[in-house]
């Protein structure tokens, strides 16, 4: 055991230019963590919590009431439409009426939605207060928080954003014990992404684990998947926190691609799937470019397979409304295509001005 007396069994330090982000992972970590902020001398708490996790997980909640006396706990729906300015308004008002100050902290509970709307809340409130975040799906565990959190402008997704981190950050894996199977797979998209990005050996064993596509999930180390994905996505972004140098634009690996399917559904495809069917296009242009090998492109598509993640856009769009809105894309510049693409399995690079011609063909055997 990590920790005494608790059942963390991993914990990653996390050194930003201004602050220090501890993440720990474990199962049954969130009492530990209660118990760790009863004693922690913030002037007061204010909780989002999921609707569901309310729901689901009352003696959380209860623990919560009893130990920390909440001045306030707002209950979030978790729709992407809540990831909006009108709902972070309802929000502030809450915290204003709590009378949370500077010195108090938040504390949010739930999946990435919950996550990115309490910690951009934190991150202007009062100039910036502590959040600690106890994430509960694993794309949210996964591809945890780490210096980068935002919300939407209509149907633009992540347009409003700060770079933010959470003090703390508890990935008690017991949470994913009552995720349905589909969310599972969605988290396994960013997994997946931040080995084949990054690391050979984690691809390997990814392999091996998911050889029997799922059929033995609720047998998986939860606790090693998840530290070896955030291990990554961790020391990426301490590399280069504002994404100034390029460091970390693997970590977009399928996701301009991405952007523009979920947008093209207004939202209604859901993000992991999304990433998972951009990871499949860009590895296929990677291989029409000459970088990707057949071999390693098959034991990609093998991993994305194996989480069960969509071979096709389920929904009817033209290769050019793809094309339009990759040239909007952030990493596109003056109506050219840039995109991140694989070299072979843990190495990646952008490709400037691809050619709109492969993009459309590779693209037309994917859009139903
Ligand atoms: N800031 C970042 O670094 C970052 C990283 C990844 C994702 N995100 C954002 O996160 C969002 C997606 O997050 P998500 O996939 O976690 O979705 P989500 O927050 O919408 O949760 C998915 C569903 O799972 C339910 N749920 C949550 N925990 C559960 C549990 N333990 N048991 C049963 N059901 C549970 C929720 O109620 C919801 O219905 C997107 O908006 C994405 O942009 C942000």
């Amino acid at each position: 055991m990590f920790l005494k007396n608790s059942k963390i069994s991993r914990h990653l330090k996390v050194l930003l230019p201004d602050r220090r982000q501890d993440i720990f992972i474990g199962e049954d970590s969130a009492s530990w963590i209660i118990e760790k902020l009863a004693s922690s001398g913030y002037s007061g708490f204010v909780v989002f919590c999921d609707h569901n996790i309310a729901n689901l997980y009352k003696n959380l909640l209860s623990e919560i009431k009893d130990k920390l006396e909440p001045a306030d706990i707002i209950l979030v729906k978790p729709t992407e439409a809540n990831k909006s300015i009108e709902f972070l308004n309802l929000c502030l008002e809450r915290c204003v009426k709590a009378n949370l100050n500077r010195n108090g902290c938040l504390i949010a509970i739930g999946g990435g939605v919950v996550g990115d709307l309490a910690g951009f809340l934190a991150s202007v409130y009062m100039r910036g207060i502590d959040m600690v975040f106890m994430p509960t799906t694993l794309m949210a565990q996964g591809d945890t928080i780490i210096n980068k959190v935002a919300i939407s402008y209509k149907l633009l997704k992540n347009v409003i954003g700060s770079f933010y981190s959470p003090v703390i950050t508890v990935c008690d894996t017991n949470f994913l014990k009552s995720l349905p199977k589909k969310e599972i797979s969605l988290g396994f998209s960013e997994i997946i992404k931040h080995a084949l990005v990054y690391s050979q050996t984690f691809t390997k064993s990814l392999s091996g684990i998911l050889s029997s596509s799922m059929s033995d999930w609720k047998t998986y180390d939860w606790d090693y998947l998840v530290y070896e994905s955030l291990k990554i996505k961790s020391r990426l972004v301490e590399k280069d926190p504002h994404d100034k140098l390029g460091t970390h634009k693997g970590l977009s690996y399928g996701h301009t691609l991405a952007n523009a399917l979920e947008g093209l559904s207004n939202f209604n495809f859901r993000h992991g799937d999304a990433v998972g069917l951009g990871m499949r296009i860009s590895g296929e242009i990677s291989k029409s470019l000459g970088f990707l090998k057949k071999e390693d492109l098959e034991l990609q598509n093998s991993l994305i397979n194996a989480v069960v993640l969509p071979l096709k856009f389920p929904h009817s769009v033209n290769p050019d409304q793809v094309i339009d809105y990759l040239k909007r894309d952030k990493i596109s510049i003056n109506e050219q295509i840039n995109l991140v693409v694989l070299e072979k399995i843990g190495k990646h690079r952008v490709v400037k001005n691809v050619d709109e011609k492969l993009v459309r063909e590779v693209l037309e055997t994917f859009l139903s």
